[in-house]
């Protein structure tokens, strides 16, 4: 087998999170879940299907293919223009005072980034913290670039917040990296100020990089302060922040990403971005710079996922054998459903009964496990979507009367 030949991490690659849906081949089994009517929710892609890109953002980049602009790469590896822009709005928004051309890489969209933030650190062995449940790619860069995951488990009795000591009871002399997803995906969880002060703290005296994504760092609801760890004292200089322009903006097609560090790291990711990255889509960055110069329409998506996450919550909290919190973040749901079987189960059951498709939490670590995870941010019409979650509220109270749970 050809497959022998590989690393243990492609060996065992099976199609990731879509393994459920049908293996690697995911264009296929979307059209076939399409035709059976199913409502996709398991893509946090915001809005999916439906088009969700603002008309100035469309016009720009029209326009820089129609000047033929878009016909050549940016130089250097990701425009001057839009490392501006994004400076602009690493000030404004994350507190962080940076250089354009020398602390900002642009990535083909804030996976490839992560990928490239961890690649240089990462020798064989090397022991890796990551908060479970997180995004899936943590763990599989970690394993494919040799390291070692380390979990540290968060629970829904703290609100998915992490606990310092599950940091410091595992710290070995192999201990190199954290990853952080912050804000959280799947659990949406903003960690708070303390928490991250207290991470600091640990990451400086134990000498430890820190890779922090913060794809999801808008929009955050109820007030919740959302703190870059990259602008704590002493975190700059240890710390690779990732960014992306996929989920906050909802422009996920435009496959642009950003990652910010401090310059002895730029130097050395900037001399091997070409082979590693490669560069990012020309008129996909002149899109990007047009929604940062009027990001007005992020209001109306604040306004559109605040509402779902209640409509999502208010519709199946209650439900018995279910548990969840109102998401704090983004645009998804994250629900405790262990109380009615396990999650492929349930899985089974809302597909058929509620005609939906959701993901499965045993991707997302061992604490995934009994939980499943809704985009509700997909779909621009409410409607459709309050109707998907009314069909799987009532198919789940059928499940738990099925159950023996209630009458
Ligand atoms: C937490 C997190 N980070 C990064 C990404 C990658 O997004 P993109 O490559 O579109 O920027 C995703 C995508 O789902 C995500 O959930």
């Amino acid at each position: 087998m050809i497959t022998e030949k590989m690393i243990p991490a492609f060996q065992k690659a099976e199609g990731g999170l879509f393994s459920s849906v049908e293996k690697a081949d995911v264009g296929d089994a979307v059209v076939k879940l399409k035709e059976r009517g199913v409502a996709l929710m398991s893509w946090a892609d915001p809005f999916y299907p439906d088009p969700s890109m603002p008309p100035h953002v469309a016009e720009a980049m029209i326009e820089s293919i129609r000047s033929g602009f878009a016909s050549h790469y940016t130089m250097p590896i990701g425009s001057g223009e839009l490392k501006a822009e994004i400076a602009e709005k690493l000030k404004k928004v994350n507190g962080l005072t940076v250089v354009p051309d020398r602390n900002i890489i642009i990535t083909p969209g804030s996976d490839s980034g992560l990928f490239f933030a961890m690649l240089p650190f990462i020798h064989e062995g090397d022991e890796v913290m990551i908060v479970d449940p997180s995004y899936p790619n943590n763990f599989q860069n970690t394993e494919i670039m040799g390291g070692v995951i380390v979990r540290i488990p968060v629970y829904a009795e703290n609100g998915y917040q992490f606990n310092i000591s599950d940091f410091e009871e595992r710290l070995t002399k192999k201990t190199k990296m954290i990853v952080l997803t912050n804000p959280n995906n799947p659990t949406t969880t903003v960690y708070r100020r303390e928490k991250l002060l207290e991470l600091a703290d640990f990451a400086v005296k134990n000498d430890l990089v820190v890779v922090v994504d913060q794809a999801f760092e808008q929009p955050v609801f109820d007030g919740i302060e959302m703190v870059t760890i990259a602008a704590l004292p002493g975190m700059w200089e240890r710390t690779v922040s990732v960014f992306s322009f996929s989920k906050g903006m909802g422009l996920s097609g435009l496959r642009v990403g950003y990652l910010v560090a401090d310059d002895p790291i730029m130097d050395k990711l900037y001399g091997a971005a070409v082979s590693v990255v490669g560069a990012t889509n020309t008129s996909a960055q002149v899109g990007a710079i047009a929604a940062l110069r009027d990001d007005s329409f992020m209001g109306k998506y604040f306004e559109c996922f605040d509402r779902r996450r209640r409509i999502v919550y208010d519709s199946l909290h209650d439900i018995p054998g279910v548990s969840m919190q109102l998401s704090e973040s983004g645009f998804l749901s994250w629900v405790d459903v262990s109380g009615l079987g396990t999650e492929s189960e349930v899985l089974a059951y809302l597909g058929e009964h509620a005609l939906v498709s959701i993901n499965s939490g045993a991707p997302y670590g061992e604490e995934g496990k009994g939980h499943i995870r809704i985009v509700h941010g997909v779909f621009s019409d409410n409607q459709v979507l309050e109707e998907a979650v009314g069909k799987m509220r009532k198919a789940l109270f059928r499940l738990a009367k099925e159950k023996g749970l209630c009458e």
